[in-house]
């Protein structure tokens, strides 16, 4: 009697968003990327990614922020799949993603399902690859991959796939103002880039100060170091951030920063009520149209539940 081979059971991981605490852009690199000396904190919005055995290489993409993902071999999750495929004799998969993370939002999003599908294939075929291995196939697919693997808070150098681990005490609570559509990552980097001129710019430090806030735990030490050298670049191609921001600090917000290479804003507020607060605020305005709450710092890119029929 010969038996059907054993399909395994599908996988489900959690990835979070990430923020940039700090986000230090130095010299442009012969490569075209920029020298980073960022703070990657990872916070509580999700995308859950489920991996199955498939006949052939497919992707899905569901939820009420799915538009604009491309559904092709562009997708960043099947190509994870066919980089780690290339590695490893593993069959086709289907990515199934439902985004919780705004796209193309300075949220990390793509690399977030790109660092869950590597997570999710590893569980999936019991390729026992350590975290470090996932980092580093993880960093040739994206800058910001490794530390959606990772989580937590850490520094990045290099061109920000360099992790290392910071101490941060307590919980810190976000609001976070989508924008309208998003901004393309390297159009923001171009205008930094043009603002900045021929101007000597020097090798990005991680600022000693904020890490010192992150060991405090108190938000109002954290507040004032919030910094990001895209900001300008971003506000510059969409003018209207500059308000969301005002708008913010004035309903109330300790801190307020462009998330990434935008269009989200990041807001630092005191705790939880105070975030209500300031969603509400936000949003009864009509400064911002849609806004999340979230909390940080979170775990990486892990395994939610294995389904088992
Ligand atoms: O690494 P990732 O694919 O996420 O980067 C997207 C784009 O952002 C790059 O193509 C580049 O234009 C820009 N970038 C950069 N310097 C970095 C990271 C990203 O110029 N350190």
């Amino acid at each position: 009697m010969t038996t059907a081979p054993i399909v395994p059971a599908p996988v489900t991981v959690r990835v979070p968003a990430k923020v940039n605490l700090e986000l230090l852009v130095g010299p442009r690199r012969d490569d075209g990327y920029h020298h980073l000396a960022t703070v990657f904190h990872a916070v509580s919005l999700y995308d859950d990614v489920t991996v199955s055995v498939a006949d052939e290489w497919g992707v899905s993409v569901s939820g009420p922020l799915a538009a604009g993902v491309p559904l092709d071999g562009k997708n960043i999750a099947i190509r994870a799949a066919r980089l780690l495929a290339s590695r490893y004799d593993v069959d086709p998969v289907q990515v199934d993603i439902r985004k919780g993370i705004p796209v193309a939002g300075g949220m990390a999003g793509g690399s977030a399902d790109a660092a869950a599908t590597l997570v999710g294939l590893d569980h999936l075929f019991d390729l026992g690859l350590g975290r470090e291995e996932l980092e580093e196939v993880g960093a040739e697919l994206g800058s910001d991959v490794p530390f959606l693997v990772a989580g937590g808070t850490a520094v990045g150098s290099g061109r920000g796939e360099l992790l290392a681990p910071v101490l941060a005490r307590g919980t810190y609570h976000w609001v976070f103002a989508l924008g309208e559509g998003g901004l393309s990552t390297p159009a923001v980097y171009a205008e930094c880039d043009r603002l900045r001129g021929d101007e000597d710019v020097p090798e990005p430090v991680a600022n000693p100060a904020l890490m010192a806030a992150l060991r405090s735990g108190d938000p109002h030490e954290l507040a004032p170091q919030l910094a990001n050298d895209l900001q300008d670049a971003a506000i510059s191609l969409r003018p209207a951030l500059g308000d969301v921001l005002a708008s913010g600090m004035e309903f109330g917000a300790l801190g307020g920063i462009v998330s990434g290479s935008g269009p989200t804003v990041a807001f630092l507020v005191e705790d939880n009520e105070a975030g209500i607060d300031l969603a509400v605020a936000l949003t009864a305005s009509g400064a911002v149209r849609d806004v999340r709450r979230a909390s940080g710092p979170v775990h990486g890119a892990h395994v939610l539940q294995r389904r088992v029929d």
